[in-house]
């Protein structure tokens, strides 16, 4: 019995598994029921008494022997056997697979986000399809004020009180509906105005919208958030110009120019010879505004601004076709990958 036994284990050990086949060949050979190693547990029974001790501890040996070159042999055909790596040329040049990158407006917005982060703004979010009241409205906008056309609104068919947001001032109105001052956040989003697409023009762009409503907000909070967001942006030697202009919602308002970053105030095509680019309107939330979202104008100040996205990417890289940013052209896309951090 113990010499079939040694017999059985010289060629359970000698066994090649080199593939999943011969790995269930094995299987059925040795360990399965009608395999030669039950067959031996069965003999057993005929081994005399005084040595089934012994007898018993060499099958149990092979049984062991037997389980684990099967585990074994299944583990390296499912990662992937010893064979298939020794074909491996590690000599040969890598084929590196393409990884995206992205895309240069989301870069910028992360780094607007960034900065204004820093300075305990949070982050805030609403609808792009939206009511008259949130767009216009609650923004002090009277109706069939003419400053509703400074904004060429797309409105939804059968219900023209439904429209495609044309700023992102519409989350003003929905966050200080919501909250109670202090509020300071930033709102990063995509708007639609009905415009021919042209290099300077599109029908959709991104702004990001920045709101500080607290006690004793004044301009000069304004001005100093939004010189410092042109440093950490541009870098230090950037210049700021506010120049008075006009929205509904703000009151004093004022559009923000930086100095040319391309002829560094010289003159040049960007900046159409002035040596300033327009980068943000802003103002003073208007107190109808607030009394809009509830909140008493005689004890809160605050301060909006808004700027577009495209716009300060084109400040960075010297962007001038507005197109680029949505033909989805991988070689102007792929440019971007390492410029910002
Ligand atoms: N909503 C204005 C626009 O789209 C920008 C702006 C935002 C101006 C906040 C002032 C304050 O042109």
């Amino acid at each position: 019995m113990e010499q079939k036994i040694k017999s059985i284990e010289a060629e359970a050990k000698t066994f090649s598994i080199a593939s999943n086949l011969e790995l269930e060949n094995f299987r059925l050979k040795f360990l399965s029921k009608k395999g030669l190693i039950p067959a031996l547990f069965e003999e057993m029974k005929q081994v005399p008494a005084e040595e089934k001790k012994k007898v018993g501890k060499v099958l149990n040996e092979l049984k062991q022997l037997a389980e684990a070159k099967f585990k074994t042999a299944q583990l390296e055909l499912e990662t992937g056997s010893d064979e298939i790596t020794e074909d491996i040329d590690l000599s040969l040049p890598v084929v590196s697979s393409k990884l995206g990158n992205q895309h240069p407006l989301s870069l910028t917005r992360y780094r607007i986000i960034e900065v204004f982060e820093r300075l305990g703004f949070n982050l805030a979010d609403g609808p792009e399809i939206e009511d008259d009241w949130h767009n216009f409205t609650a923004l002090n906008f009277p109706p069939n004020h003419p400053a509703r056309e400074m904004q060429d609104t797309f409105f939804v068919e059968k219900n023209p009180d439904i429209l495609l947001r044309t700023h992102t001032s519409n989350v003003q109105i929905r966050l200080m509906k919501q909250q109670k001052p202090p509020i300071r956040a930033i709102m990063p989003g995509r708007v639609y105005r009905n415009e021919a697409i042209s290099a300077r023009a599109h029908c959709f762009f991104h702004q990001v919208e920045g709101l500080y409503i607290d006690k004793n907000v004044g301009f000069a909070d304004l001005k100093q958030t939004l010189y410092h967001f042109a440093q950490e942006m541009y870098g230090k030697d950037i210049k700021i110009r506010y120049r008075p202009s006009f929205f509904p919602f703000t009151e004093p308002s004022a559009e923000i120019d930086i100095s040319c970053l391309i002829c560094k105030g010289k003159g040049c095509n960007i900046c159409k010879h002035s040596g300033w680019v327009e980068i943000a309107g802003s103002g003073m939330v208007h107190p109808n505004v607030l009394r809009n979202c509830g909140i008493d104008p005689e004890e809160y100040t605050g301060f909006a601004f808004g700027m577009g996205i495209e716009r300060v990417t084109q400040l960075l890289f010297q962007v001038n076709d507005l197109r680029l940013y949505s033909e989805n052209d991988i070689r102007f896309l792929k440019q971007f990958k390492t410029v910002l951090s």
